[in-house]
């Protein structure tokens, strides 16, 4: 299937992710929780070898939900975010002592001071300009320690056609929410169009695009960022990653 055609036209803005993660994000992702957040915490704990007394960041942390099990590592956690609605969100839910900045993942203004940094759940690939991705990634790299690890969880852009919905509606928490998604081969992206309604009256629209990057390409990315890839798991049970894998989910360490 073409899942390009019938949206050729529609332009993605250059800075989309500043309005998509808003006050609407918490409605169209009730379901991603922080009970659900805790075994991927976990999962990313254990590959990274988080321990008590280790700086870790949590990069593009939204609403906090996988520090809230981070927190019970005994590390000196911090989160970044973009989006002030979600950072305002994370502070409610965390302890005093996990700090939160507001910071764009390309220029993140925080030492080489890290033992671990994460990116959980599709974080990266946001912008339409290959270069500023390279940005984010050497500025995961700059804020490690010497040898310091990282944890990525990314699409699996192999499977992604088979298991994308073109369209869909549902209800969640008295909202309609109307998902539309298609893949530019082109640009090699994927895009989602978000409406949310309620009582018949539409909320807004907001848009997603994610860049599309093979195993290869991403660890190539990496690498020339300063992190060189040491595994590569396809779920958070420890499937090894494979074509049909739901995920793409990457760790390794910072080279210099
Ligand atoms: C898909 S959400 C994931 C949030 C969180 N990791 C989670 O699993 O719930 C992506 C996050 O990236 C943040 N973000 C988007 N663009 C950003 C940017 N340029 N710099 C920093 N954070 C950004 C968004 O605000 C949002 O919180």
């Amino acid at each position: 299937m073409d899942t390009n055609t019938s949206h050729r036209k529609e332009r993605i803005a250059d800075d989309w992710f500043a309005d998509a993660f808003g006050d609407l994000y918490p409605v169209v992702y009730a379901h991603r929780t922080v009970d659900a957040a805790a075994p991927e915490a976990v999962f990313a704990a254990a590959t990274t070898g988080l321990a008590g007394g280790h700086r870790a960041l949590d990069l593009c942390c939204g609403a906090g939900r996988h520090l809230v099990t981070l927190e019970q590592y005994g590390a000196l956690l911090t989160g970044a975010d973009y989006s002030p609605q979600l950072l305002s969100l994370a502070r409610k839910r965390l302890s005093a002592a996990t700090a939160l900045i507001r910071a764009d993942m390309r220029a993140l203004p925080l030492a080489a001071c890290f033992d671990v940094v994460f990116s959980f759940f599709t974080s990266f690939g946001y912008f339409l300009n290959d270069a500023d991705n390279l940005a984010a990634a050497v500025n995961m790299a700059r804020i490690l320690k010497p040898a310091g690890r990282f944890f990525m969880d990314y699409l699996n852009p192999l499977s992604l056609d088979r298991r994308l919905e073109p369209e869909s509606r549902r209800e969640s928490q008295g909202y309609i929410i109307y998902e539309r998604r298609w893949i530019d081969w082109r640009a090699k992206r994927v895009n989602k169009k978000i409406t949310v309604e309620r009582d018949g009256i539409p909320l807004g629209t907001t848009t997603e695009s994610v860049r599309l990057y093979t195993l290869e390409e991403l660890t190539a990315l990496l690498k020339d960022a300063g992190l060189r890839v040491e595994a590569a798991w396809g779920d958070y049970t420890g499937s090894v990653y494979e074509e049909d894998a739901a995920r793409m989910i990457l760790t390794g360490a910072k080279t210099t």
